[in-house]
């Protein structure tokens, strides 16, 4: 299987008035193209830093300290270091290639703008360079806007090289072209109520006039999904996005975006710490625990057969359906991470904890074929195994 995105040694600090908080430890993740994969962890262990830092949308006083981050986004092609293109150049790979959706709905959503506006607004911004291009496209061939002259054919084909031009900002000053921008917006609003009604939102012609105070949450977050798939991203990063919900549209928009998956996105970044959801509707897990990555693989895998013992302690602490006897915990806290643990950041709550994980950082390796762990005590006891 291609891999579509790669982080390599990625390291993250925040630098507060208490210290350097290191975030991410030379986090390393890799997903492939079609794959859903989550990512697990307990609250604060570094989630959203990882894709924020990936995205290059990490929020002061963080710090991308060093590694890669690799994308192809077509399968055959030589991947991108993400990190080293110009903040022009991700900002189209954010728009176009990558999108994202986050745990607070309102957040995203313009209060006093419609629904169909902000969906339409979404397939103007990201498509501004492929309407324009059908445009120059229709002149060429002589069709209804024959009656632009070559002057304006050249300006538009100006605009249809450069998606970050502001066409329509563009067209609206040049008072021949003013006409030019009521069917293009009307032809927006068409595709926003098709992809709303995709959605599964009933009447969705009467959902593009209402206000997201009119919404309710679950609604709410499946507009934002129709903002994200607008630009038909090849990987959406869902980052907690439906945890807010309760558990019903939970599973309605889990499945929505499984669907999705199928036929319009290539690959899914589920971020979460439900491991019932990532049992559900996964393919791959990544298991972080405080800044690191710890264990990942197939999700049938990893789950039937963890070998770190933190992914061990995570999936005993989980409530089972036929549940006996008192619910484990994971003994200790997490760690603080201005002063994390030295060697293996879990060793002090690590009940398999042997001299060498308090001083070396243990790699992650591919002990089994398709599952990697970083664990010292599982690479022995898979090492003898073999
Ligand atoms: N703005 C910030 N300032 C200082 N530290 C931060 C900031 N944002 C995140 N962190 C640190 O990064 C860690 C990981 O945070 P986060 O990625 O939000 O966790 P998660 O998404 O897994 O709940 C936090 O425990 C915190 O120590
Ligand atoms: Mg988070």
């Amino acid at each position: 299987m291609a891999v579509l995105l790669k982080a390599q040694d990625l390291t993250t600090n925040f630098y507060t008035y208490e210290g350097a908080v290191k975030a991410l430890d030379k986090f390393s993740l890799s997903i492939d193209h079609g794959c859903t994969f989550g990512l697990v962890g307990e609250s604060g262990c570094g989630k959203s830093v990882t894709v924020r830092s990936m995205l290059r949308v990490i929020q002061s006083p963080g710090v991308i300290e060093g590694g890669k981050v690799l994308f192809s986004e077509k399968a055959d092609a030589e991947p991108v270091d993400l990190l080293a293109l110009t903040e022009e150049e991700m900002e189209s790979v954010r728009g176009d290639s990558i999108s994202m959706i986050f745990q607070e709905p309102n957040a995203a959503l313009n209060p006093v703008i419609t629904i169909g506006d902000q969906v339409a607004e979404s397939f103007l911004f990201h498509r501004v360079a492929e309407m324009s291009q059908k445009i120059c496209d229709a002149i060429d061939s002589g069709e209804s806007y024959g009656l632009l002259t070559p002057y304006y054919r050249a300006m538009l084909g100006v605009a249809a090289k450069n998606p970050k031009a502001p066409l329509l900002k563009f067209c609206s000053q040049v008072p021949f072209l003013k006409w030019w921008d009521k069917p293009v917006k009307k032809e927006a609003l068409q595709r926003a109520i098709k992809i709303i009604g995709k959605l599964g939102i009933a009447n969705p012609e009467e959902i593009v006039t209402r206000y997201p105070h009119n919404l309710s949450g679950g609604m709410k977050q499946r507009i934002v999904i129709a903002i994200a798939l607008a630009c038909h991203p090849t990987l959406l990063i869902a980052d907690e996005a439906t945890s807010n919900l309760d558990v019903t549209v939970q599973a309605q928009i889990l499945q929505l975006l499984n669907d999705l998956k199928k036929e319009s996105i290539s690959s899914i970044l589920l971020i979460t710490h439900d491991l019932g959801v990532v049992a559900e509707t996964c393919e791959k897990v990544g298991v972080m625990y405080a800044g690191t990555l710890c264990e990942t693989g197939d999700v049938k895998d990893v789950f039937s057969t963890p070998l770190h013992p933190y992914t061990q302690a995570l999936l005993t602490s989980v409530p089972k359906f036929n549940q006996e006897g008192e619910l484990q915990s994971i003994e200790g806290s997490v760690p603080n991470l201005v002063n994390p643990p030295s060697g293996c950041r879990f060793h002090p709550r690590c009940p398999k904890a042997m001299d060498k994980c308090s001083t070396d950082k243990p790699e992650l390796k591919e002990l089994i074929p398709g599952h990697l762990v970083a664990c010292h005590h599982a690479d022995r006891v898979i090492g003898g195994l073999s």
